[in-house]
């Protein structure tokens, strides 16, 4: 969609040894270990400042083995479990395992963990975990401590130079004698303009895509950003299809976007699901009623959502109990909505929260372009398989952020000749968000909890028909408007090949309900992979590797 027209701008060249794309859990923790080992690291980030991404919003905590009777081999199976049949057990093993040891390495160096008055981490249950094993750190704010902690470690590190308000374009991989290599990335600065970062690492930890739906419980910048980078410099991508939708976030009114997450940590604690005649109804669906697999909760109360019902979570007993202390987060939040959960249930709605798949990569974050790494969400390890068990992304992040590190450093690459792009025209002006709006609820529509293949037909098509319009845009001129065009340009090309994933995968498993296909099938038993070139071409854009001007 950008490929028409290409003005020249001047492109500043800058040198490092890795350049880190993303400031959540995962782009920090690779960030620290690299800079830590000595190497010189950019960290790019196109929010404002640090920490970015969505384990700030996170309310559940990190599962990890560390309580008496419990072991990494519970937790794996448990994890294998939920995957529904596309859980790699040797993955699940090794982040049960591994997580155990970045854990414990975190708590001590000072991650202020939630504890007992016996001084050890309090343990926490959630559904699916067999164990007490989830870590909380300032209770239903785990994650903001998390990256808040990591956070001020990485400004304190002078091996990390940390470039916020720049959003990356495009990938730069060059073809050499021995095949093709990530060489850097071509990104825009905000006061600064195109820069390209060479470097021989390039460690992609953009985080998830939620915002390709209309209702996400992901900030803005969860825009899909780094898988649509790999994806258009010819990656190979994991199982698209399956994106967790999270049963209960807030159901306030407004503009496609942001919708505040009730953790489920309150159904733990007791809370119940009502509809608007008061009905606890999950005791209709599941045998573990409240507490059943996230997506089965998610179907019930999307059912009931897309019949223009009202759902209600419960909080009252909890907050009659001295709940507000226990999950401040969520009491903040409800107040924000004027709602006051002692005195009324609060709406809720499903809501895109995590992807499953990603940028395929191996046990140490490899992808299948040599000199391009990725971890956390933006990766699939097949830790999570078709519906990833809660409390695990957090540890996921740091588990592979550090395994790509190690990895990476033992792998020296040489110094190469590059190629500086031209800066891309990148679309524009008020109808960027318009078409961005139209995208988003047309996921949410065609692509959400249940899809059939009819509607995902038609979102193949009109997403054509999106980034033909986006096409037409004027190009942008200022640091807001070309991050908007960017997000578009990513946005459209990731939904393209998740309805295409959603689309061949005629099977009903985890995460992807399809309606005219609602039977699990053996010969679905296995993951799917998908590249750029999967696509039907519509002028489609031209990555950054092919558009080689000056040297
Ligand atoms: C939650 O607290 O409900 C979300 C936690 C997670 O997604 O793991």
């Amino acid at each position: 969609m950008d490929g028409a027209s290409y003005p020249v701008s001047p492109v500043q060249v800058v040198h490092s040894d890795v350049v880190v794309v993303g400031s959540g859990t995962a782009g920090m923790a690779a960030s620290l270990a690299l800079a830590q080992a000595g190497r010189r690291v950019r960290l790019l980030t196109k929010t404002d400042d640090l920490p970015g991404g969505s384990s700030l919003w996170a309310q559940g905590g990190v599962a990890v083995a560390l309580g008496a009777g419990d072991s990494a081999a519970d937790h794996a199976a448990d994890t294998v479990v939920a995957g529904a049949g596309l859980t790699d057990p040797a993955m699940a093993r090794l982040l049960a395992e591994a997580g155990i040891a970045e854990m414990s390495a975190l708590l001590e160096a000072g991650l202020p963990a939630d504890r007992g008055a016996d001084g050890k981490p309090l343990l926490g249950r959630e559904a699916a975990h067999g164990r007490h094993r989830i870590l909380h750190a300032g209770g239903d704010a785990t994650g903001r401590t998390l990256v808040t902690f990591l956070a001020d470690r990485v400004r304190a590190t002078p091996g990390i130079s940390i470039h916020t308000r720049a959003a990356a374009a495009d990938l730069v991989v060059r073809e050499t004698g021995r095949g093709r290599r990530a060489q850097g990335v071509l990104a825009y600065e905000d006061g600064v303009g195109w820069v390209l970062h060479v470097a021989p690492h390039v460690v992609l930890a953009t985080g998830g895509t939620g915002q390709l739906w209309a209702v996400t419980t992901n900030p803005p910048e969860a825009t899909g950003d780094g898988m649509a980078l790999a994806a258009r410099a010819g990656a190979h991508l994991a199982d698209l299809e399956f994106v967790q939708f999270h049963p209960t976030a807030l159901a306030v009114a407004g503009p496609p976007g942001r919708r505040p997450l009730l953790t489920e940590a309150l159904r733990g604690a007791g809370a119940k699901v009502l509809d608007a005649g008061g009905h606890a109804f999950m005791a209709d669906e599941h045998p573990d009623a409240e507490l059943a697999p996230r997506d089965v909760v998610a179907r019930a109360i999307g059912r009931r959502v897309a019949r223009g019902e009202k759902v209600f979570l419960d909080l009252r007993p909890i907050w009659a109990a001295g709940g507000a202390r226990k999950f401040p987060t969520v009491a903040g939040i409800c107040a924000e909505a004027g709602l006051d959960p002692a005195a009324a249930p609060v709406p809720v709605a499903p809501a895109a929260h995590y992807h499953m798949g990603g940028v395929l990569t191996d046990a140490d974050g490899r992808t299948s372009i040599p000199g391009l790494w990725a971890a956390g969400e933006v990766a699939c390890t097949h830790v999570h398989g078709a519906n990833r068990l809660a409390s695990n992304s957090l540890l996921e992040a740091v588990v592979f952020a550090g395994r790509v590190a190690a990895a990476l450093m033992a792998e020296p690459a040489a110094p190469q000749p590059v190629a500086v792009p031209h800066a891309p025209m990148v679309p524009g002006g008020a109808a960027t968000a318009d078409l961005a709006a139209e995208a988003q609820l047309l996921m949410a529509e065609k692509v959400g909890l249940v899809r059939d293949g009819m509607g995902l037909a038609e979102a193949a098509l009109r997403l054509q028909g999106l980034t033909l319009a986006a096409q037409r845009l004027v190009p942008a001129r200022d640091y807001a408007g070309i991050r908007a065009g960017l997000e578009l340009r990513n946005r459209l090309l990731l939904s393209r090949l998740v309805v295409e994933a959603a689309k061949r995968r005629e099977e009903s498993r985890g995460a992807h309900t399809r309606a005219d296909h609602p039977e699990t099938r053996d010969a679905w038993r296995h993951h799917q992979i998908l590249t750029y070139s999967d696509l039907s071409r519509v002028a489609e854009v031209e990555p950054a590797t092919t558009r080689e001007t000056r040297s």
